[in-house]
């Protein structure tokens, strides 16, 4: 999605944009922009396409400037194109601006403009807001003022920053609905849209909330509401360091997550096993924890991957709380009038934790006075604070949009969140101890599996030219098969299906022939005899078969075409560790295509619109 990254101090300010603009490149864009205002001149710079081509533009102008925005564009309103890329500014070249979200009464607001004599250039929603608030700058003759009026007229979502001419020391930014964060540096400050955009210059930052508006100076800041009330903000340290944002050695981000994911699960467990009780510790459900053991239901609300986690969550919880779960699509759940009472639990897992469809969702189930729990990796992100309790997976940054290490954290969290709950119904305390233990043997089992990475390679190169593609899996892992259908689909543009292995003779079986890989996960476990008899069906139709089985598995080798042999462990954590051939699987499919696997074409990495 876009992204927005501002500078106002006493250095240059474009190396500092382009570099911010880099580091949201994993975000999603088509289009890149900076603006900028000197003693001398108001000047914007775009392009259609990659930051790198908005880099060679400006070093050709030699500009300099201690005040400056800049903006990845993810088209949502007009095509992406040099015009419609951001900034945005109004008819005089004195203010510019840049906009995450959207602005739903654009059309209402563009001609009430036009009727003023106000002329567009381009087909976005966000010039309408840079003449808006240029309307009311003649009103008022202050850009904080300005602003403000002028949000107070759109309806939509927003996260914008904005510069102007007549006022150089300062940048307004404001929020609703858009993530946007101020980093606070000595002598300088910075606005961004994600923290990875300034964490290279400071851990100090302010999470601007939905509703404020922030007047930012080279040396202080304040905020307000949009409804013109003061308010102080907290400034907040962010642990993250400029390494975890960077690629190590891996020729893509989405490699190194896949290979990181050893150390990505110890850090979700670290600190929340204790073998003694036979008990996860999870500090953010402390004070929540009979709340939810007693609740009449458990949803679990997400979207993509997160929502293939959540269907994984409901098996883990239904199996060992006995409490009754179900798994919306956010984007659905928030629409279609659930009925949810005070006596649920709303779990929302996203890895971002600013996805809009799964923030709506959560605010429809707190409005309906369900206890929220928030499963997510970006501390301090908007879902995160929403919540009113939660567990960060502690995956670490994760930047390839093709969700990876998240996703085995997401799991991972899940399983501890389930042990604490189901101890506290009927699960005794031997059993309790047999998961934590299990546990502390994941990242070794990992590791064993990420050295398959050569043998999944060469399997990749086989199936490079195929159309399509099915997975198929039973029990806990068939969201593994939807999960490892949706990465194929997401880098390599390849058609995939994931299915429950018995629902392909419902229909798909008719898809099969000698040109459809089919992608099984057949662990032993209490349906392996039934994965088996499907893979036998898919056999007799001559589809070409590569199974995910466990290590000691002599049966199914005569029946298909590729092996991928992982270690065992008991079904709830089986999914964490059959998912990697496949991320593997994808990842190297994509590559040998020639895509671009970290910033795969339409998608973004948090999607922060309906
Ligand atoms: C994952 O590979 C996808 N890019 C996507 O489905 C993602 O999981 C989804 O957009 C939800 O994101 P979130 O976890 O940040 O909420």
């Amino acid at each position: 999605m876009c992204g927005i990254v501002g500078y106002i101090g006493t250095k240059n300010c474009v190396p500092i944009l382009l570099e911010g603009l880099k580091r949201l490149e994993y975000r999603g864009y088509d289009s890149a922009g900076i603006g900028i205002i000197n003693s001398t001149e108001c000047k914007v710079i775009k392009t259609k396409g990659k930051v790198s081509e908005l880099e060679k533009l400006v070093n050709k102008e030699n500009t300099v400037s201690s005040l400056g925005i800049g903006h990845t564009r993810w088209a949502t309103h007009g095509e992406p194109s040099i015009l419609n890329a951001h900034p945005h500014v109004n008819e005089d070249h004195t203010l510019f601006l840049i906009h995450n979200g959207i602005i739903e009464n654009y059309a209402s607001l563009k001609k009430g403009l036009q009727s003023q004599g106000y002329k567009f250039v381009s087909e976005t929603d966000t010039e309408v807001l840079a003449h808006l608030i240029d309307r009311y700058l003649k009103l008022k003759n202050n850009l904080f003022q300005a602003v403000r009026y002028a949000l107070n007229e759109v309806e939509g979502t927003y996260g914008i920053a904005v510069i102007y001419k007549n006022e150089p020391d300062k940048i307004i930014a404001a929020k609703k609905g858009s993530p946007l964060v101020i980093g606070v540096g000595k002598n300088e400050n910075f606005i961004a849209s994600d923290v990875n955009a300034l964490i290279a210059h400071t851990s100090q930052v302010v999470y601007l909330e939905d509703g404020e508006i922030a007047e930012i100076f080279q040396d202080h800041f304040h905020a307000k509401t949009i409804a013109d009330e003061s308010i102080i903000k907290e400034i907040h340290e962010v642990d993250m360091s400029v390494d975890e944002i960077t690629k190590g050695g891996y020729p893509h981000y989405m490699l190194k997550e896949i290979m990181e994911q050893s150390e990505s699960l110890y850090n979700s467990m670290r600190g929340r096993l204790l073998l003694k009780e036979g008990i996860s510790k999870l500090g953010g459900l402390q004070g929540y924890e009979d709340r939810i053991a007693n609740s009449e239901r458990i949803i679990i609300s997400a979207c993509g991957t997160s929502w293939h986690a959540g269907l994984v969550g409901e098996y883990m919880l239904e199996q060992y709380t006995g409490i009754p779960v179900e798994v919306e699509y956010a984007s659905e759940f928030r629409y279609r009038h659930p009925v949810i009472t005070p006596k649920d639990t709303v779990i929302f897992i996203s890895q971002s934790g600013e996805t809009a469809d799964t923030l709506a969702a959560m605010k429809e189930a707190k409005k309906k006075g369900a206890l929220c729990l928030g499963v997510c990796n970006v501390v301090g992100s908007s879902i995160a604070r929403e919540s009113q309790t939660g567990v960060y997976i502690h995956a670490g940054p994760e930047i390839g949009v093709a969700s990876t290490k998240a996703f085995t954290s997401q799991l991972l969290v899940l399983a501890l969140i389930t042990l604490l709950i189901a101890r506290r119904k009927n699960l005794n305390l031997p059993d309790g101890q047999e998961i934590i233990q299990e546990l502390q043997t994941l990242t070794s089992k990992v590791e064993t599996i990420l050295k398959l990475n050569d043998v999944i390679e060469k399997i990749a190169g086989q199936y490079v030219n195929s159309k399509n593609f099915l997975y198929l899996g039973r029990g806990y892992n068939f969201p593994v098969a939807l999960e490892g259908a949706l990465k194929l689909k997401e880098i390599s543009y390849i058609h995939a299906e994931g299915y429950p292995a018995a629902e392909m003779k419902h229909g798909p079986i008719a898809l099969i022939d000698d040109n459809m890989p089919v992608v099984f996960i057949a662990m032993k476990d209490s349906v392996y005899e039934k994965v088996v008899s499907n893979i036998e069906e898919v056999k007799a139709r001559k589809g070409r078969i590569i199974a995910i089985v466990n290590e000691d598995d002599n049966q199914i080798d005569k029946l298909v075409d590729h092996v991928i042999r992982i270690p065992k462990t008991i079904q709830m954590l089986q999914p964490i560790l059959s998912v990697i051939p496949l991320q593997l699987l994808a990842y190297h499919i994509a590559v040998k295509k020639g895509l671009n696997v970290d910033q795969p074409r339409n998608l973004a990495k948090s999607v922060t619109v309906e």
